[in-house]
C-alpha cells in the first residue's frame, strides 16, 4: 500500500467543544478539513501502532464519506485494525461498549448528537479513549494545539472504497478492517443488566410502549431489543430508520422537539410508556401517559430504585450529576448514605469517577443518563431501566415519580435557552454577570409576598477528586436560601452564534404543592434571572427560544 503525505495548512477554530468538534457539514466538506483534525488526533496518540480503533457514527449526511477517509488515514498511521459498524453506524453508547468489550485502544464517533443533519445541517467528530469514554480535556486541548501547527497528513493511496455494508473482514494495506453488527455487543450488555424475562412478560400482558427513534441511529438498537428480544409489537418503534437528514427533524428528545411523541402519549388510549432518543442515541426522554419526566427526576428515581434491577442489585457506590442538573439526586444519595458528586457540564467529567468506582449512576439535565456499564450516557439503557422498573413494580411511570416526590420532595425544574445571540452580546452578558458576583450574595428579591435571598453567588469551579485536575469558569450560580438555584452558562456545542442556557430550580417538600405547572412554580426565579443578568436588554430578544 502506498502512503501519501499531503501538505496542508492549519484551519482556525478546530477546538473540540463540550462534546467533540462540531461544525456545519459545508465546513467539514472543505478539502483537508476533516483530514487535518484526524491527523492532529492521531499525532497525539504516539503509541497507536498496531492498535485497534473503533469507528462509527449516527448515520447523518457525510458519515459514509468520512468513514472512508478515516479508514484510509488510520491505515496510513499504523493502526493494526479497525472495527467499523455496518453501514458506518454505531451509536455513541455502542462505541463505548465495543471499545470496552474488545479492549480497543480508542474510537472515533461521527456525530453532532442532536443537532439537525443533512447537507445544510451539522457534522461532528469526537474521540473516545480506551475506557470507552470521551477524551479528557487534556487530550482535546492537545489535539487542538496540534491542529494549529499541522503541516501534513498521511493517507493511504487508494480510490477504492472499503465495503462497509457487509459483515466480515477486509484489509487496507497492513490494517485489518472488521465490519461488525452495530447492535450485537450492545444488546448483549443490556441483557447482562436488565431482567429481560420480566420485560417480556410486561409486553405479553398487553402493556404498550412508543419509542420514537427520531429517524436517527437509535432505531436499529430499539427494534432489535424491544421488538426483537422483548417481543414488543411491531410498530412500537416509530421513526426507526436512520436517515441522513433525520427526516428533516431535529433529533433532540425534549418537549420542544419531540412534539409528535408528546401528542401520541396524551389521552386514555395512549400507550403506557413513551420514550425517545437523539441523533447518536445517547440522550433519552421518558414519558408516562400524559406525564413527562424531567431528566433530573429520572436520575433520582433510577437511583432510588436501582436495587430492583439485576445490574444494580448490590446498590450504588455513588451518584454524579452535572452542576446545572437539579439536586433531586443529592437527596436520594443522602438517604442511601452514598456520595453525590457535582461536576461541570459534559459527560467527560464523569469518567474518572466511574473508573474509580466512586459513582455508579450519572446524569445531566440535558436528557443524559447513564451508569458504569459504559463511559457515555446511554439513551436506550435509561429507557430499558424505566421499562424494567415498571415491569418489576407493576407501577406506571407517573406513579413511580409521584411516589418519589412524596418521599423525597419535588424539584421543580426548567431550562430556558436563548439561542442565536451574537457572540459579542453573549460574552458581554456573562462578563457583566461575573463582574456583579461579589455584590450578589445576600441580595434579596421580592417573590409572591416573600423575599428570596441569594446565599451564595459564584462561578462554578471543579477539582476532580480522582486526578486533581481543575476546571474553572463552568457557569455562574445563584444559590438561594431554601435550595432554589439559578445557573447561567453559555453552550459549548453550538455551531452558530451563542446560546445562553438559564437553569431554574425550586425545591418543594410539601406533597400538597406538587401539582403546579413548572413554569408557574418557577415564575419568581424566571423574573429574578432576567433582573440579575439583564438578559432581555443584553440580547434584545423578547424571550427564550426553547423552554424545556
Ligand atoms: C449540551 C448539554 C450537556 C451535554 C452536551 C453533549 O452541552 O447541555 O449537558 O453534555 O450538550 O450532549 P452545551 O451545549 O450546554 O455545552
Ligand atoms: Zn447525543
Amino acid at each position: 500500500m502506498n502512503i501519501l503525505s499531503i501538505a496542508t495548512r492549519p484551519f482556525v477554530g478546530q477546538r473540540p467543544g463540550t462534546s467533540g468538534l462540531r461544525k456545519k457539514v459545508t465546513v467539514f466538506q472543505q478539502p483537508h478539513y476533516l483530514e487535518n483534525f484526524v491527523q492532529a488526533l492521531f499525532d497525539t496518540l504516539p503509541d497507536r501502532a498496531g492498535k485497534t480503533l473503533v469507528l462509527g457514527g449516527d448515520g447523518r449526511f457525510h458519515n459514509r464519506a468520512a468513514v472512508q477517509t478515516i479508514l484510509r488515514m488510520a491505515a496510513a498511521n499504523g493502526f493494526g485494525s479497525a472495527l467499523v459498524g455496518r453501514g458506518g453506524l454505531l451509536s455513541t453508547p455502542a462505541v463505548s461498549a465495543v471499545i470496552r468489550k474488545r479492549a480497543a485502544y480508542g474510537g472515533i464517533i461521527l456525530s453532532a448528537s442532536h443537532n439537525p443533519g443533512g447537507p445544510d445541517g451539522d457534522f461532528g467528530i469526537k474521540y473516545n479513549i480506551s475506557n470507552g469514554g470521551p477524551a479528557p480535556e487534556k487530550l482535546t486541548e492537545a489535539i487542538y494545539e496540534r491542529t494549529q501547527a499541522i503541516a501534513e497528513y498521511r493517507i493511504a493511496d487508494t480510490a477504492e472504497p472499503v465495503d462497509i455494508d457487509t459483515l466480515g473482514t477486509h484489509s487496507l494495506g497492513e490494517m485489518r478492517i472488521e465490519v461488525i453488527d452495530p447492535v450485537a455487543d450492545y444488546a448483549e450488555l443490556m441483557q447482562s443488566l436488565f431482567d429481560f424475562d420480566a420485560m417480556r412478560a410486561w409486553f405479553a400482558a398487553g402493556h404498550r410502549m412508543r419509542y420514537d427513534a427520531m429517524c436517527a441511529v437509535g432505531g436499529p438498537y430499539a427494534k432489535a431489543i424491544l421488538e426483537g428480544m422483548l417481543g414488543a409489537p411491531a410498530g412500537t418503534v416509530v421513526n426507526g430508520e436512520p436517515l441522513e437528514d433525520f427526516g428533516g427533524h431535529h433529533p433532540d428528545p425534549n418537549p420542544a422537539h419531540a412534539t409528535e411523541l408528546i401528542a401520541a402519549m396524551s389521552g386514555a388510549a395512549a400507550p403506557d410508556f413513551g420514550a425517545a432518543s437523539d441523533g447518536d442515541a445517547d440522550r433519552n426522554m421518558i414519558l408516562g401517559r400524559d406525564f413527562v419526566v424531567t431528566p433530573s427526576d429520572s436520575l433520582a428515581v433510577l437511583a432510588a430504585n436501582a436495587t430492583r434491577v439485576p445490574g444494580y442489585r448490590d446498590g450504588l457506590a455513588g451518584i454524579a450529576r452535572s452542576m446545572p442538573t437539579s439536586c433531586a439526586a443529592d437527596i436520594v444519595a443522602q438517604a442511601l448514605g452514598i456520595p453525590c458528586y457535582e461536576t461541570p457540564t459534559g459527560w467527560k467529567f464523569f469518567g474518572t469517577l466511574l473508573d474509580a468506582d466512586r459513582a455508579t449512576l450519572c446524569g445531566e439535565e440535558s436528557y443524559g443518563t447513564g451508569s458504569n456499564h459504559v463511559r457515555e450516557k446511554d439513551g436506550l439503557w435509561a429507557i430499558l431501566f424505566w421499562l424494567n422498573l415498571q415491569a418489576a413494580t407493576g407501577q406506571s411511570v407517573e406513579s413511580l415519580v409521584r411516589h418519589h416526590w412524596t418521599r423525597f420532595g419535588r424539584h421543580y425544574y426548567s431550562r430556558h435557552d436563548w439561542e442565536g445571540i451574537s457572540t459579542e452580546r453573549a460574552d458581554a452578558l456573562m462578563a457583566a454577570l461575573r463582574a456583579k458576583l461579589p455584590s450578589l450574595a445576600g441580595a434579596e428579591f421580592p417573590a409572591a409576598g416573600k423575599a428570596l435571598r441569594i446565599e451564595q453567588a459564584d462561578d462554578f469551579a471543579y477539582t476532580d477528586p480522582v486526578d486533581g485536575s481543575v476546571s474553572q469558569r463552568q457557569g455562574v450560580r445563584l444559590l438561594f436560601a431554601g435550595g432554589s438555584r439559578i445557573v447561567f452558562r453559555l453552550s459549548g456545542t453550538g455551531t452558530e452564534g451563542a446560546t445562553l442556557r438559564v437553569y431554574l430550580e425550586r425545591y418543594e417538600a410539601d406533597p400538597l404543592q406538587h401539582d403546579q405547572a413548572a413554569q408557574e412554580a418557577l415564575a419568581a426565579l424566571i423574573e429574578i434571572a432576567d433582573t440579575v443578568a439583564g438578559i432581555r436588554s443584553h440580547t434584545a430578544m423578547p424571550g427564550p427560544t426553547v423552554i424545556t
